[in-house]
């Protein structure tokens, strides 16, 4: 009964992944990007339709692509459209599972013409992005599961504890990168995943539909807590 109860925990739940990186416009030519590539996004949505749940991925810009029946693909471009797309999605949903990389600032206006270039330096004025994953935490509702990412360079274990705090996340994904092979670009990833109450679990260095399996699998442990 463990095997059935096991693939069916996620059966008709409703979950929102977030994908990829933001591209947020300078003028009709140029943005400001990053190098996520998407595919943690979208193995784990893979892998939550696989089980069962419904999916919605709302995805910035990237290179992939996904035909699974349970996953319904929502494609934006900015921080501020994926935050429409995701509050949409949060109405309905059971579980958000934040993998982008949000920009944290935009271009404080957009050139409506292609910049010209001119003197020998130039500065584009930047004013803060919404946080998607602290607005969605700030009205969590009380079956609703809040996950969140995040990539350190220092005190790791600490800045991500942080983040559960200031986010309202039931679990945070940490992403190491002091291995080879681990964060933006490679098919591999090496995680540590912590909770709301201080447990630690660390992963060994797998490739990312691994790392998405280990994820949903502490995201069941933690609905049926
Ligand atoms: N996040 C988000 N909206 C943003 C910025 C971040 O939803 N505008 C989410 C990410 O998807 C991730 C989590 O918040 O799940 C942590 O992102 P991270 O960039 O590590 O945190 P920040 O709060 O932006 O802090 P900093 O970049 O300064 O470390
Ligand atoms: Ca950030």
């Amino acid at each position: 009964s463990d095997f059935f109860s096991k693939k069916s925990a996620l059966k008709g739940k409703k979950i929102m992944v977030t994908a990829g990186p933001t591209y947020e416009a300078i003028d009709p030519v140029r943005f400001i990007g990053n190098h996520s590539t998407g595919k943690m996004g979208y193995a784990l949505a893979e892998e939550a339709a696989n089980q069962g749940a419904e999916v919605t991925l709302i995805s910035g810009p990237t290179h992939l692509t996904i035909e699974h029946a349970n996953v319904k693909l929502v494609r934006v471009k900015s921080g501020e459209q994926m935050y429409e797309a995701c509050s949409i999605a949060n109405e309905a949903s059971d579980i958000n599972i934040m993998a982008a990389a949000v920009a944290d600032y935009t271009p404080k206006t957009v050139a409506d013409q292609k910049i010209k270039k001119k003197g020998s330096e130039m500065t584009v004025e930047l004013v803060k992005t919404t946080d998607i994953a602290k607005s969605l935490g700030a009205i969590k509702r009380e079956n609703q599961l809040n996950i969140g990412f995040a990539l350190e360079t220092e005190a790791e274990i600490e800045h991500a504890q942080q983040k559960i705090k200031s986010k309202n996340f039931d679990l945070i994904v940490l992403n190491s990168l002091n291995d080879k092979g681990a964060g933006f670009g490679h098919d591999t990833n090496k995680v540590t995943i912590i909770d709301n109450q201080n447990n630690i679990q660390h992963f060994e260095l797998k490739s990312k539909r691994e790392v998405a399996k280990d994820i949903i699998n502490a995201i069941v442990q933690k609905l049926e807590a």
